[in-house]
């Protein structure tokens, strides 16, 4: 049908927005806490959980409160998780990671098929400076291959002790087929990669970092502009999209979500490839704060953003209000507020 046509047909608009059952009925997006991922930190050496500023709900947890909030999660619906390890001790190189793969193999020890565990893959936690890969003797960059050679071992550590999923967010060139072979090589591939492939360098990952401790600290290399993407440089993430498709990632990523929605929905038109939108620590406390205020609403608002992700063709979303997702919709449903 001709567009003008169409116009004239649908000039009243509003009869389908008249009632919460023919909303209900014409939705063409749907959103489940079944599509969504919830991020759990657990720090090495911490006595008690401790809140994380701005992130509602979310702790830095102890081994032992990791697994009752694992626990709880899996009562409210949320069976997918994306894990990130805070070691007790920073290093430079050669790093091994034991705190963080038996707290993979505690979790899958005591909920196995129960539920899907991604583990984050980077060193930002890990080095002293705060960088998310080896830095160069003079410190002014890190070093791309000995970055990928740590993930890498990294990435088959966390598989061998049980993950389901490993997730490269370092951004180095090539750590997904190196990742790949190294699973292979130890028996492993049938491990899922979900890169995060179009990460841009953000101002929205501050809360994040107070949680896994990972700000950058290096004077000569303050922040993360040579190996994150430029915000201004989509065909970078189109070109990390379909490089790491072509390396063998199973999952790509957009993240931050909410202010690079062009990315998602063109990427993911183009790349048939399951696409994970991350709705990053500054975003989800943006939304905390504002309704903090008074100024928004926060459920609806949480809602409003999840349905943005999927709409622009998300199939899953990792959000730290995962874990309340299902209490949102039922309210939704309840309150008629979406
Ligand atoms: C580590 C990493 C970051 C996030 C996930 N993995 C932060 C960064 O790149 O500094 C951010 C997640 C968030 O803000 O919620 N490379």
């Amino acid at each position: 049908m001709a567009d003008n046509e169409l116009v004239k047909n649908a000039s009243s608009l509003r009869r389908l927005r008249s009632s919460r059952w023919v909303r209900e009925l014409t939705r063409e997006v749907q959103l489940s806490e079944s599509q969504m991922i919830q991020p759990l930190f657990v720090v090495e050496g911490l006595r008690a959980p401790e809140s994380v500023p701005g992130l509602t709900g979310v702790h830095r947890e102890t081994p032992e409160s990791l697994l009752r909030q694992v626990e709880a999660d899996l009562e409210r619906g949320v069976r997918k998780f994306l894990l990130f390890g805070v070691p007790a001790e920073k290093g430079e190189r050669d790093f091994r990671a034991p705190f963080l793969g038996s707290q993979i193999r505690a979790i899958k020890t005591r909920f196995g098929a129960d539920l899907f565990l991604a583990t984050d893959v980077c060193l930002c936690s890990s080095t002293v400076h705060g960088h998310c890969g080896v830095l160069s003797e003079s410190g002014d960059h890190v070093v791309n291959d000995a970055t990928v050679s740590e993930l890498s071992r990294l990435a088959g550590d966390f598989a061998e002790a049980g993950a389901d999923c490993v997730a490269p967010s370092d951004m180095m060139d090539g750590r997904v087929a190196a990742i790949r072979g190294e699973l292979a090589r130890r028996g492993f591939g049938g491990a899922l990669v979900m890169s995060y492939s179009a990460k841009f360098n953000s101002s929205f990952y501050g809360p994040f970092r107070v949680a896994a401790d990972s700000a950058p600290k290096e004077t000569r290399l303050q922040d993360r502009a040579t190996y994150q993407i430029d915000p201004a440089r989509p065909s970078d993430a189109h070109l990390a999209s379909l490089r790491d498709a072509r390396e063998g990632a199973d999952i790509l990523m957009v993240k931050p979500a909410m202010p690079y929605l062009d990315v998602l929905a063109a990427l993911s038109a183009r790349i048939e490839l399951p696409w994970a939108a991350y709705q990053v620590s500054g975003e989800y406390a943006a939304i905390e704060v504002l309704a903090r205020e008074g100024l928004i609403a926060r459920e609806r608002a949480h809602l409003e953003t999840w349905t943005a992700l999927r709409r622009a063709g998300a199939s899953m979303i990792i959000t730290y209000g995962a874990r309340e997702a299902r209490q949102l919709l039922r309210n939704s449903a309840e309150g008629g507020l979406l």
